[in-house]
């Protein structure tokens, strides 16, 4: 078989060390939380206590979010079995899991496609965005800090570009391994290592984005589920939305 000696190397090492990244981008993720909840905490705490009064996602947006979420976390649970367990020796059935993985596969691609298409507006970088970057939209600190952002601040754009780029590789390399009989003995080890590589980077981006809409950003949560925010919230966070708005 013609395959590169040097591809067979990467494989090789991929291979060897899967569990040592899946653990270190996981378990880094998870500590980096924890200190973050310790030394710095919540960004505007009192933002929580207030009444949703605003409209903030529309009901498509939120069904979609959700379809999303719970896909992800489904194919997390089944991808981290066939990376980590030998399914035969604890007693389960590897097609019925392999199953459920191509199912919400399905549903993770159709709703990543329309998240793409309904944020698409609404995540493009603007000028303005600099300033949330220089004072990384003041995560680092406990003073309270608001700089300029639109419906999206700086760092939601930046998540959804990465959650979108990751999402298109771990598709379509999900596809050739589905399809694998289609597809060169090279082609499939490309597939294996951005499908596993890409899911690790997407599974600690999600982590940390859910740290960011709930417990660092009281009063965020919410949004996903009624769809509404405080107004006082809106002007805080996102004070250019707010202006346009208004
Ligand atoms: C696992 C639990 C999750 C929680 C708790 C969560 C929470 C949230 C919240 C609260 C918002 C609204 C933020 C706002 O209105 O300002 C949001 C938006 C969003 N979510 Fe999630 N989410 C989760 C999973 C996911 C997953 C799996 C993806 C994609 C793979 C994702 C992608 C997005 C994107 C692109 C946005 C819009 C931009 C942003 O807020 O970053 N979310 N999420």
């Amino acid at each position: 078989m013609n395959i590169s000696p040097s591809l067979i190397a990467l494989n090789n090492i991929y291979s060897e060390y899967l569990k040592i990244i899946i653990i270190l981008g996981t378990l880094g993720v998870l500590i980096g939380i924890a200190l973050h909840y310790l030394l710095i905490g919540p960004n505007a705490k009192k933002l929580g206590q207030l009444k949703p009064d605003l409209k903030r996602l529309t009901l498509l947006e939120r069904v979609t979010h959700f379809i999303r979420m719970i896909s992800c976390i489904f194919l997390t649970i089944t991808g981290l079995g066939f990376a980590i367990l030998n399914f035969n020796s604890i007693g389960i059935s590897y097609k019925p899991v392999y199953n459920i993985h191509i199912l919400f596969a399905m549903l993770f691609g159709l709703s990543s496609l329309v998240s793409l298409i309904i944020w698409f507006k609404d995540s493009f970088f603007q000028r303005y965005d600099w300033q949330w970057f220089k004072v990384m939209g003041g995560y680092l600190t406990r003073k309270e800090i608001h700089p300029p952002s639109g419906k999206f601040n700086a760092g939601q754009k930046a998540f959804y570009w990465y959650s979108t780029l990751l999402s298109i590789l771990i598709i379509t390399s999900g596809y050739i391994l589905v399809y694998n009989e289609s597809f060169s003995l090279e082609a499939l080890i490309w597939a294996t290592i951005i499908h596993g590589l890409g899911s690790i980077a997407l599974i600690a981006g999600v982590i940390a984005h859910a740290y960011l809409g709930s417990f660092a950003n009281p009063g965020t949560i919410g949004t996903i589920f009624h769809g509404k925010v405080a107004k006082e919230w809106a002007k805080s966070h996102h004070p250019n939305w707010y202006q346009e708005l208004r």
